[in-house]
């Protein structure tokens, strides 16, 4: 569960990215975050896994206030940042060791979910290889299985297909469908409008820092005339 309450987030006392934010995620659903380049996504995202502080506003990550109870919220989060360049001096299992170490992932449990994830996303024979030697879908890749290792409920994932093959995009759709269907919340920001369409059970949609649709997908479409997402999603927002 997450709940985003009347959030605002302003760089440097002058850009003003977040306005007023307000969404939440259920247990169960699968929410799509889209929006143009600039939008607030990214921040949005930072402000949810407790990277960013707001201005104002409170998140509250399945039950923990991320702001007054930090290290609860973020055990309980999966995060994937939108840019998988990090510790590439480290091998892949190295970096793997640290951040089960972080989240204190237990030993057994640990070898077990990388295993698995590493067959999953056929990166298993590259673990042992320094991160720096990693093509960029094989850095996105290793970000997945670090992320899922200490088996958060709730997913906050910031473009997570960029640069995936096919294989490995669908099997981290899978892994969506199948972490919501267990009655867990995923929320991902992604440009990718047919995946948004495809997969999620609702979306949000932002421009410049505000919420323009906050819904399911079946209710948007029926608003605009059973219009595809990706012409509705010009439509709004488009340049006034
Ligand atoms: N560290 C920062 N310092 C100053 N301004 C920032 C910083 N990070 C983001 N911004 C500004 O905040 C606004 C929102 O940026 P953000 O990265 O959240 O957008 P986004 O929706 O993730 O974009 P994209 O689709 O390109 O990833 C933009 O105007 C951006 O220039
Ligand atoms: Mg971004």
């Amino acid at each position: 569960m997450i709940e985003f309450k009347g959030v605002s987030k302003t760089y440097n006392g002058k850009v003003k990215a977040l306005d007023n934010m307000n969404f939440s995620v259920g247990d169960g659903e699968l929410v799509g975050f889209i929006g143009p380049n600039g939008s607030g996504k990214t921040t949005t995202i930072k402000l949810l896994c407790g990277v960013l502080k707001p201005d104002k506003g409170s998140i509250i990550v399945n039950g923990f206030d991320v702001i007054k109870e930090p290290l609860k919220a973020k055990a309980s989060i999966g995060y994937i940042a939108d840019n998988p360049d990090v510790f590439l001096r480290l091998k892949g299992v190295e970096f793997l060791n640290f951040i089960g170490d972080v989240y204190q992932t237990p030993a057994d449990e640990r070898k077990k979910t990388v295993g698995d994830l590493a067959e999953r996303f056929e990166l298993t024979g590259a673990l042992d290889s320094q991160i720096l030697s990693y093509s960029h879908g094989m850095r996105q890749k290793l970000m997945v299985i670090a992320a899922l290792m200490h088996k958060p409920k709730v997913w906050i994932l910031d473009e997570p297909m960029t640069g995936l093959d096919p294989k490995s995009s669908f099997e981290l759709k899978a892994l969506m469908k199948e972490h919501t269907k267990a009655g867990n919340s995923v929320f991902f920001s992604t440009h990718v409008l047919e995946v948004a369409e495809k997969l999620c059970d609702k979306v949000v949609i932002i421009k410049k820092g505000h919420k323009l649709y906050d819904g399911t997908l079946a209710e948007l479409e029926k608003r605009n005339k059973d219009k595809n997402l990706e012409d509705i999603f010009l439509e709004l927002t488009k340049k006034k």
